[in-house]
């Protein structure tokens, strides 16, 4: 599809405006793919008929369905099994050690697209039941694409996508064939819980404002953000983070010249901390 420098602009905008995300030239070949099925549900021509029916309105349903369709949604189970490695071996026994007098954890999977980010830190409590018997879980899943945080929320997965990251034994272990898919087993829905939030805003108000977060899961969201827009989502993270809480971050992503308030782990690749903790480690190691 022919997509004119106008048009990619005008979707451009758009996304940037309710998401944050820019939508760079080279990925404009994309464009074509990403609205296919927008296209023939709506029957629409051609990118500059879309562009005419979206006028100027930045909020009607065809806008906010052109914005759910050009977000990059991609996800896997257990993504970079590394990274949940560390959590497992190394991360969450930490953090549980300083929380062994409440009990409580409080995970935020940020940009949880269709949930497996959070059913993947579910599965690390629950193959090991007997260890965190007695402690209260929560692991929250916020997504700026409504029908990512409903897909979430469904806890329903495709034979595609539920092969993608998990072993057999997981599959059979933690999830039941259902006619509507591979469904999650209650013990992981009970700890998870999937809402609709830009992390550029302040947390949705079903989140009590005095909520700090143990440990943040920010991966492969603020990749398209330009510098201003991850400072300010960067400023709502270390809000959220618990002074002696962990961050996540994706491969090829940083805290670094971008924010004081969150530093990175010595030593230890995608791990982040608050900055308050880390300057109180730096002066504990001289
Ligand atoms: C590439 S997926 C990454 C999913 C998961 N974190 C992972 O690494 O597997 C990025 C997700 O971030 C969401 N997203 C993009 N901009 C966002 C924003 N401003 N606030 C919250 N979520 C956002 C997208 O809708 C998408 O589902």
């Amino acid at each position: 599809m022919q997509v004119s420098d106008a048009a990619q602009r005008c979707l451009a905008d758009l996304l940037k405006s309710q998401t944050g995300q820019d939508f760079p030239a080279a990925r404009g070949w994309r464009i074509g793919t990403a609205l296919s099925g927008l296209f023939r549900e709506h029957g629409i021509a051609s990118l500059d008929h879309l562009v005419a029916k979206l006028g100027l309105s930045r909020h009607s349903p065809l806008a906010r369905e052109v914005v759910e369709a050009l977000l990059n949604n991609e996800t896997y189970f257990f993504r970079d099994r590394a990274v949940f490695d560390l959590l497992a071996n190394k991360v969450i026994p930490d953090l549980a050690e300083r929380r062994a007098s409440t009990r409580q954890l409080s995970i935020w999977s940020v940009g949880c697209s269709t949930g497996q980010e959070a059913l993947s830190l579910a599965m690390l409590f629950a193959e090991r039941e007997a260890r965190w018997h007695g402690w209260t879980i929560r692991i929250l899943g916020t997504d700026v694409s409504q029908s990512m945080v409903d897909a979430a929320r469904s806890a329903c997965y495709t034979p595609f996508q539920i092969q993608r990251g998990l072993a057999v034994g997981q599959m059979v272990q933690f999830f039941d064939e259902t006619p509507q898919g591979w469904r999650a087993q209650d013990r992981l829905r009970q700890m998870v819980r999937f809402e609709l939030h830009n992390i550029l805003d302040p947390l949705p108000p079903s989140v009590s404002a005095s909520t700090t977060f143990d440990l943040i899961l920010c991966r492969n969201v603020l990749l398209y953000f330009d510098d201003a827009t991850r400072a300010r989502a960067f400023e709502r993270l270390g809000t959220a983070l618990a002074t002696d809480g962990c961050m996540i971050l994706g491969a090829g992503e940083t805290t670094i010249g971008q924010t004081d308030l969150i530093a990175p782990d010595r030593g230890v690749p995608s791990l982040y901390r608050h900055a308050a903790h880390a300057d109180v480690r730096r002066t504990a190691a001289g």
